[in-house]
């Protein structure tokens, strides 16, 4: 099993299961609350760690009582947090989300007010004994600083990032990566409806990597850096229950799968078949 470093954040998750999607300027009732981590990056590694492999979270932590839960469910998942840069004041992020009982959907507020991790806390970790890298596509700037020393001091470790959100400047980092992970959100975003035609485009700005963009119920397509088109379908659960941090478990299950020598064909489909699970239950524990 290999050590994963995974970059990004943690979040307070506040999740309300309404019956329906509200309207604007109403109130309606919530049938179900539950608060637990969240954020992309350890939503991955939460994952990962249940596919049994090593998982470090490089990431910001605040001392105050939000992120007690956040420590518990790392500590349970075995998530090692000595990467984190830990701060003594400010507020852990917290996502505000609606979780649509009639077909899984999840529409989140975010809010943030706490420092990103910096390229600094980065350069003290030792990278020596890692096997994969694994990067949030936020904090453009210092991400890139990161990418470039792990290339430089570490240039055999496999790098993937996941692009969920278009940011200033995200595109910067593409020719960083050995894996694209893209959402659907960002590729239509920059315009496009057609995953293919997406990544194509994406493919010019990053002939370097390996890309996969994540559509929904419609499963993930990729396109490799040899020129391969690749599609997995969805596989949708008997109950549609939660699609939040779906998008996380695909990435999971495509980094496990390619950290164990699997093809791309099969990595897509490994990962397709994971996040259909996930989106069948509430929450991250796949009892895998
Ligand atoms: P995100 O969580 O970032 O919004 P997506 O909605 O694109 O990501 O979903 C990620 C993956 O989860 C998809 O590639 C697919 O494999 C799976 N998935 C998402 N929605 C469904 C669904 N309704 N049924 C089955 N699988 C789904
Ligand atoms: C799901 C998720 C949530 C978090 C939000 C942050 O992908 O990581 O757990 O609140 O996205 O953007």
């Amino acid at each position: 099993m290999a050590r994963i470093l995974g970059i990004g954040i943690a979040t307070l998750d506040i999740i309300n299961t309404v019956d329906g999607y509200p309207t604007e300027d109403s109130e309606v009732r919530a049938t179900h609350q539950r608060i637990c981590r969240g954020g992309n990056v350890t939503n991955t590694l939460v994952v990962l760690s249940q596919l049994g492999h090593h998982c470090i979270w490089a990431g910001v932590l605040v001392d105050e009582p939000d992120a007690v839960l956040i420590r518990n469910d790392l500590a349970h998942h075995k998530i090692n947090i000595q990467a984190c840069r830990q701060l003594s004041h400010g507020k852990t992020p917290t996502s505000y989300i609606l979780l649509n009982q009639r077909n899984g959907s999840r529409s989140i507020v975010h809010y943030r007010d706490l420092p990103e991790y910096r390229f600094a806390d980065f350069c003290n970790v030792d990278l020596s004994g890692i096997d994969w890298l694994h990067f949030e596509g936020r904090n453009v700037d210092e991400t890139c600083r990161m990418l470039h020393h792990a290339r430089t001091y570490a240039p055999t470790l496999p790098r993937s990032i996941e692009i969920e959100k278009p940011r200033v400047g995200i595109e910067q980092l593409f020719p960083h990566a050995d894996l694209l992970l893209l959402s659907r959100h960002y590729a239509q975003a920059t315009g496009f409806t057609q995953p293919h035609e997406f990544l194509l485009h994406i493919r010019n700005r990053a002939p370097q990597a390996d890309l996969v963009c994540a559509w929904g119920d419609a499963g993930a397509y990729g396109l490799t850096r040899t020129g391969n088109v690749l599609h997995s379908p969805a596989f949708p659960p008997p109950t549609l229950i939660d699609t939040l941090g779906a998008g996380d478990t695909l990435n999971a299950g495509i980094i496990h799968a390619r950290i164990g020598g699997q093809n791309w064909g099969d990595a897509l489909h490994v990962g397709c078949k994971l996040a259909g699970k996930k989106c069948g239950m509430a929450g991250l524990e796949l009892q895998l």
